[in-house]
C-alpha cells in the first residue's frame, strides 16, 4: 500500500478519536492504526495493533514492520517515558516532544524552575522533598495556597487549599499516605491565583510555531464549576476570554519565551505545547504546561481547523511548519462530555449505550467521540470508563453550537449518564457583555 500514508495513533481516548477524525477530514488516502485505540476509532476504519506490545521498543519494531510513515502520540505517559526517543532512534517519524522536553509536564519541579529562570509569569512557589520543611513554610505563608505533586498524577495532583486545615491535609495525603506514589516525592507549594482559565495549544517544529484556536475546559463535575475536579467535562473554542490583543501578549510573554527557554536548555520542543493559563489581574500566568493535546479541548478545537492534519503533524517532525497552510473556520465548536454516573468518584461499567448512530447521522457538523466504551458484540456498545463519550458541534455562533451539541447529547442514552448543562455558557456571557 505504498500509495497511502500509514499513521499510527498512540492512545485510546476522546482526544485520540478527535485526532483520527481530523486526519480523516482531508482527501489524502490514509491507512490508520491505533494502539490501543477504542471502539469508536475502530468504527471509523482504524485498525487496532494486535501484536503483543510490552514496551515502546516493541511498538517501534511493529511500526517498522508495518511501514508506518508517522506516529502521533496522544497521552503524556508515553511521552514522559521517552516513546519519541525510542522511535527517533529507529528513524521513525513521530509527533511529540522527547523525554527531556516532556519534562515540561512530567515534572512540575522542572517547569516551575524553568519559568523562574526565564521570567515566564507563573504563581510564586517553593519546592520540598521533606514534610517538616513543607509544614514550616506553610506556617509562614498560610492559606489560601495550592499544593501539588511534582510528577504525573493523572490530572489529580493539584490541590487548591482554602484553609490551613486543608493544606495540612494535602501535605499529609502526599507525604504520609503517598497518595500519588513517587510523583509526590517532590511537592510544590505555590501561591493561589485568581482568574478565569484558558487552554492555549501551540504546534512547534523546533523552529516555527503555530497557535490553534484558544479553548476553555470545564474541569469540575457540576454546573457553575461546582464539585470535585474531573479530567474535563466539556470544552469550547474559540474562547472570547482571549481576544486578539491578549493572545498577542500571551505569545510574547509566555509562548515565545517558553519555546526559546526549552531550546536554551537543550530540550528543543517539537509537538504540541499546551499552556494552561490563568488570566489574573496582573496579566496571563501559567498554571501548568502539558506536553500534548488536551482532552476534551481537542474535540472542540480540531473541528475548527481546515487543513490536512497529516501534513501539519508531519511538518512538526521535519521542521517545515512554516510552509503549512490552514484556515480557521469563522465558527464556534462545543464539545460536551457524557460521563458515567458517580464519576469522578466510583462508578459502574457495562451500561448499554444507545443513540450514538442517531446523533452521528443527524448533521454533518456533529461528531461523537468515544473514550470509555466497549463493543460487546456487533450491535452492542457498553460503558467502560468514567468519561464515556463526547459530542461536538460546530455552528456559526457559540449559542448555536451549544444548542446543536445538546440536541445531539439528548439522543444518546445510558443508565446514569451524567453531563454538565452549561458547557460554553461562560463564553456566551462574555460575548453578551462585550
Ligand atoms: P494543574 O494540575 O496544575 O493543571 O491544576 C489543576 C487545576 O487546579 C487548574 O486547572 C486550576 O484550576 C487549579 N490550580 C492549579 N494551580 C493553581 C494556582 N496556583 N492557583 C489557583 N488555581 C490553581
Ligand atoms: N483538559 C485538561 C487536560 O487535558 O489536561
Amino acid at each position: 500500500m505504498d500509495f497511502m500514508d500509514s499513521i499510527l495513533i498512540v492512545g485510546g481516548g476522546g482526544r485520540e478519536h478527535a485526532l483520527l477524525k481530523a486526519l480523516l477530514r482531508s482527501d489524502r488516502p490514509l491507512c490508520l492504526y491505533a494502539f490501543p485505540g477504542n471502539a469508536g476509532m475502530e468504527n471509523d476504519g482504524c485498525m487496532i495493533v494486535d501484536a503483543k506490545i510490552n514496551n515502546w521498543k516493541d511498538l517501534a519494531n511493529w511500526a517498522i514492520k508495518n511501514e508506518i510513515d508517522l506516529t502521533v502520540v496522544g497521552p503524556e505517559q508515553p511521552l514522559v517515558e521517552g516513546i519519541v526517543d525510542t522511535f527517533q532512534k529507529a528513524r521513525l517519524p513521530i509527533f511529540g516532544p522527547t523525554k527531556k522536553a516532556a519534562q515540561i509536564e512530567g515534572s512540575k519541579f522542572y517547569s516551575k524552575n524553568l519559568m523562574k529562570k526565564y521570567n515566564i509569569p507563573t504563581a510564586a512557589f517553593e519546592s520540598f522533598t521533606d514534610k517538616s520543611a513543607a509544614m514550616e513554610y506553610l506556617g509562614k505563608v498560610g492559606a489560601p495556597i495550592v499544593i501539588k505533586a511534582s510528577g504525573l498524577a493523572a490530572g489529580k495532583g493539584a490541590i487548591v487549599c482554602n484553609t490551613m486545615e486543608e493544606a495540612e491535609g494535602a501535605l499529609s495525603l502526599i507525604f504520609d499516605d503517598k497518595a500519588f506514589g513517587a510523583a509526590g516525592d517532590t511537592v510544590i507549594i505555590e501561591e493561589k491565583m485568581e482568574g478565569e482559565e484558558a487552554s492555549v495549544f501551540v504546534l512547534s517544529d523546533g523552529k516555527n510555531y503555530k497557535v490553534l484556536p484558544v479553548s476553555q475546559d470545564h474541569k469540575p463535575i457540576f454546573d457553575g464549576d461546582k464539585g470535585p475536579n474531573t479530567g474535563g467535562m466539556g470544552a469550547y473554542a474559540p474562547a472570547p476570554l482571549v481576544n486578539e490583543a491578549l493572545l498577542a501578549q500571551i505569545e510574547e510573554e509566555v509562548i515565545v519565551p517558553t519555546l526559546n527557554a526549552m531550546k536554551e536548555e537543550g530540550a528543543t520542543y517539537r509537538g504540541l505545547l499546551y499552556a494552561g493559563l490563568m488570566m489574573t489581574k496582573e496579566g496571563p500566568k501559567v498554571v501548568e504546561y502539558n506536553c500534548r493535546f488536551g482532552d476534551p479541548e481537542t474535540q472542540a478545537v480540531l473541528p475548527l481547523v481546515d487543513c490536512d492534519w497529516f501534513e501539519v503533524l508531519s511538518a512538526c517532525t521535519d521542521g517545515t511548519l512554516d510552509s503549512v497552510q490552514w484556515t480557521i473556520k469563522k465558527e464556534a465548536c462545543v464539545a460536551v462530555v457524557l460521563a458515567s454516573g458517580g464519576y469522578p468518584g466510583k462508578y459502574e461499567k457495562g451500561k448499554k449505550i444507545v443513540g450514538i448512530d442517531k446523533a452521528e447521522r443527524s448533521k454533518a457538523n456533529v461528531d461523537v467521540y468515544h473514550a470509555g466504551t466497549e463493543k460487546v458484540d456487533e450491535d452492542t456498545l457498553v460503558t467502560s470508563g468514567g468519561r464515556v463519550l463526547a459530542v461536538s458541534a460546530c455552528e456559526p455562533t457559540l449559542e448555536e453550537a451549544i444548542a446543536t451539541a445538546y440536541e445531539n447529547v439528548a439522543m444518546i442514552e445510558f443508565e446514569g449518564v451524567t453531563f454538565r448543562r452549561d458547557i460554553g455558557m461562560k463564553g456566551v456571557a462574555r460575548l453578551k457583555k462585550s
